[in-house]
């Protein structure tokens, strides 16, 4: 296995040396060889180059390699984050990586803001558009700068981009054993974009008799997700949408420090981050939490059908979590070199 890694900026180089530690810990605790090859682009890259990405950078990561792990991109020296946009968005985008799977699942009850939850109420996925929407950046801005200035962004949802989506919410669903898909849109508001994504849900839900189709408005949903999270299994939605409900699930399952998401096509290269950002102001001081990192490349071990190798990853992060070896901000003494240490023992030290 060929996987491109891109630390990039800020904690993203703190949490992605943890999850390589981790990743080599179970390539060899189980005989297989996963061949890491580091790439330094990010904010460093591009001051010294002025470019975010070689020319044929995204024919290189798609065509040369299994995977792409990324740890985290963004820098104050950066205003506009354009780099940041290239990479990671322009890898979404040129990749055609149109699923965004963000698993909302918490380890230990005392992580949990919400008041007597435990890890049965909070244990979802959400599925993300992530090649349309609000994103496509189309528009413009007319008499800029003046008052009398008119700014428009184009939402974009094409039958085929809500299609894919919704089809691999409810294939999720089957595949897992999960009964519930629930699609949230704002079709009541706007009703033309949105009308696309009702008659795709309803129609694709008749096709999978075993599972219950349920529809929410996303401003109902976010209050949902935290009156009684325990009512979802799959949530699928657009893209602006998702961006802002997998916010309020990181935090569901104790902060954005513990969040994973995987950037997918299903058969082709695809790119694995944790939903965290670059944190400038804790970069290098071995506080930033790697377990969003460690369970994104377990997650990213798991699409490559490394399956075992992922679910030792995911135990020895949950026993460590529970266990209260972790950073400070979910309770623990250790920084992020010690919780990535104590993980990587825990999986080498179980005899297989
Ligand atoms: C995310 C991030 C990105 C997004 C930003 C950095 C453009 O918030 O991955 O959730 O909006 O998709
Ligand atoms: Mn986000």
């Amino acid at each position: 296995m060929r996987i491109a890694v891109i630390p990039g900026d800020g904690i993203g180089v703190d949490v992605t040396a943890e999850a390589v530690k981790v990743l080599r810990a179970a390539g060899q605790v189980f005989g297989t060889p996963l061949d890491l090859e580091m790439l330094p682009y990010g904010a460093d890259y591009y001051l010294q180059t002025g470019i975010s990405l070689p020319p044929n950078g995204y024919a290189m990561l798609r065509d040369d390699f299994d995977a792409i792990y990324i740890g985290a991109l963004g820098d104050p020296r950066i205003p506009d984050m354009r780099h940041a946009r290239d990479i990671l968005l322009g890898t979404r985008f040129e990749l055609d990586l149109y699923v965004n799977h963000r698993p909302v699942k918490l380890l230990d009850a005392r992580l949990c803001p919400l008041k007597n939850r435990g890890p049965k109420d909070v244990n979802f996925v959400v599925f993300r558009e992530n090649t349309e929407g609000l994103y496509v950046n189309i528009g413009g801005r007319f008499k800029a700068g003046t008052e009398d200035e008119i700014a428009i962004q184009e939402e974009i949802n094409t039958f085929k981009g809500v299609h894919r989506i919704v089809k691999h919410a409810f294939e999720h669903a089957k595949t897992h054993g999960l009964t519930k898909v629930c699609m949230a849109d704002k079709s009541n508001a706007m009703t033309q974009g949105h009308a696309l994504w009702q008659r795709v849900f309803w129609d694709l839900a008749t096709q999978y008799a075993g599972i219950e189709a349920t529809h929410l408005y996303v401003d109902a949903l976010t209050m949902q997700m935290v009156k009684n999270p325990g009512q979802f299994q799959v949530i699928v939605t657009n893209n602006m949408f998702g961006d802002i409900v997998t916010d309020l699930g990181a935090q569901l399952q104790g902060g954005l420090g513990l969040a994973a998401s995987g950037n997918l096509h299903p058969g082709r290269t695809s790119m694995f981050e944790p939903v965290h950002g670059s944190a400038p102001k804790y970069a290098g001081k071995n506080v930033a939490n790697p377990v969003g990192a460690i369970l994104s490349a377990a997650l990213m071990l798991e699409y490559l059908g490394l399956s075992n190798e992922a679910a030792a990853i995911e135990a020895a992060v949950k026993d460590a979590v529970v266990g209260g070896q972790g950073t400070a901000e979910i309770g623990g003494t250790l920084g992020t070199r010690e919780t990535g240490d104590y993980i990587a023992n825990a999986i080498t030290s179980k005899r297989r």
